[in-house]
């Protein structure tokens, strides 16, 4: 029986990882301050007789240290995340992005210097890509952020250096390491509390109030179920060749947000109208945006099967049926 840690397990991709997880036989410990997860999302495995819970926050170095003992493999989740968080409180997106990840390798690679075993995943984000022109995202590719005055860009900019951090680790200590970009991930238990967009518009479209439309709506995102997602961090740790190595994972089938409140509302059957809003009356006038976002799948994909098995409309589909019933599977 593998024994594995999940930092951010009640966040939302976290809890989908936990359950899934725990479906494969493995003893899964689970550490989250609750700062923007819940552990309500973790009803459906409370009690589990494989899990533990450990409320609590991965920037306490002693905690990191009990946490990481004798675990085979760790999943680092926990961050600051969302558009809306991100640029209310960039300096507590810098702090939770950027120390808690270095306690984390830093304990990690003592175990491995001491050679034991063990492998890390790390969650990071397309977020890393900024404002790239290119049509499509590939790992290689050169990060091109804004600058420093415009708080959005701390999220990305705090995600690499955890990416290099976690390179870092694997080329100087031998530590393995894996890393999974993520494009827009969706599903039930999502939040529209930090700005993600999807349960944002299917909370408005059930309440029969206007979904709101950043800017002109033009902007374009890839959604991928958190299924799919979750089980390609699976497949990637269980490859040896993804050692080492920066992953885009998502969907690579772009739809403007517009047309997705469209899709929200039609698939809602809602009487919901769309409206417009700037960026500066959203957020403030620092902020700046991202107009196109599509990965390229390639080293995914010959790295691992992946197949999603989700399509756009059966994802809002779900998440409005998960809304309407609170059925948060
Ligand atoms: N959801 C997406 O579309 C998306 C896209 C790109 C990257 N990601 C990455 O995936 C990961 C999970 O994101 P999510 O969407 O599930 O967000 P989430 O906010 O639901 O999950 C993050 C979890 O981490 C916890 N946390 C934060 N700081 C902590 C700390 N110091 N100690 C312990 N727990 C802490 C939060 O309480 C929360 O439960 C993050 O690393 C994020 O950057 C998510």
């Amino acid at each position: 029986m593998r024994r594995v840690l999940v930092t951010g397990g009640s966040g939302f991709i976290g809890s989908h990882l936990t359950e899934a997880l725990l479906e494969r036989g493995d003893s899964v410990t689970v550490v989250d301050d609750e700062s923007t997860g819940s552990a309500t999302n973790l009803a459906a495995v409370q009690g589990h007789e494989r899990l533990t819970y450990v409320q609590g926050s991965v920037g306490e170095r002693e905690l990191v240290e009990q946490l990481t003992a004798g675990m085979d493999e760790v999943y680092h989740l926990a961050a600051a995340v969302g558009v809306a968080l991100i640029a209310r409180k960039p300096m507590e997106t810098i702090e939770r992005n950027i120390y808690p990840t270095e306690l984390l390798l830093s304990s990690l690679r003592t175990r491995v210097q001491r050679g034991e075993s063990v492998k890390c995943f790390l969650a990071s984000t397309s977020e890393v890509y900024g404002k790239n022109p290119k049509d499509t995202w590939s790992e290689d590719d050169d990060i091109v952020l804004g600058p420093t005055t415009k708080p959005r860009w701390s999220y990305g900019a705090s995600k690499a250096i955890d990416e290099f951090m976690g390179l870092a680790a694997w080329r100087e200590y031998g530590l393995p390491v894996v890393i999974g970009r993520f494009f827009n991930v969706v599903g039930p238990r999502q939040t529209g509390a930090y700005g993600m967009v999807l349960p944002r518009f299917v909370d408005a479209a059930l309440a029969g109030q206007p979904l709101i439309v950043h800017d002109d709506g033009q902007q374009t995102r890839c959604f991928a179920h958190v299924h799919d997602v979750v089980k390609a961090v699976l497949a990637l740790m269980n490859t040896p060749e993804a050692v080492g190595k920066v992953f885009n994972v998502g969907s690579d089938q772009p739809i403007s947000i517009l047309e997705l409140a469209n899709q929200v509302v039609g698939l809602a059957g809602s009487a919901s109208k769309t409206c417009f809003q700037s960026y500066s009356a959203a957020y403030d006038d620092d902020f700046e945006d991202i107009r196109r976002r599509v990965p390229d799948l390639s080293r995914l994909k010959n790295t691992i099967t992946y197949e999603p098995a989700f399509t756009l409309e059966g994802i809002i589909r779900q998440v409005i049926d998960a809304k309407k019933n609170q059925d948060q599977s």
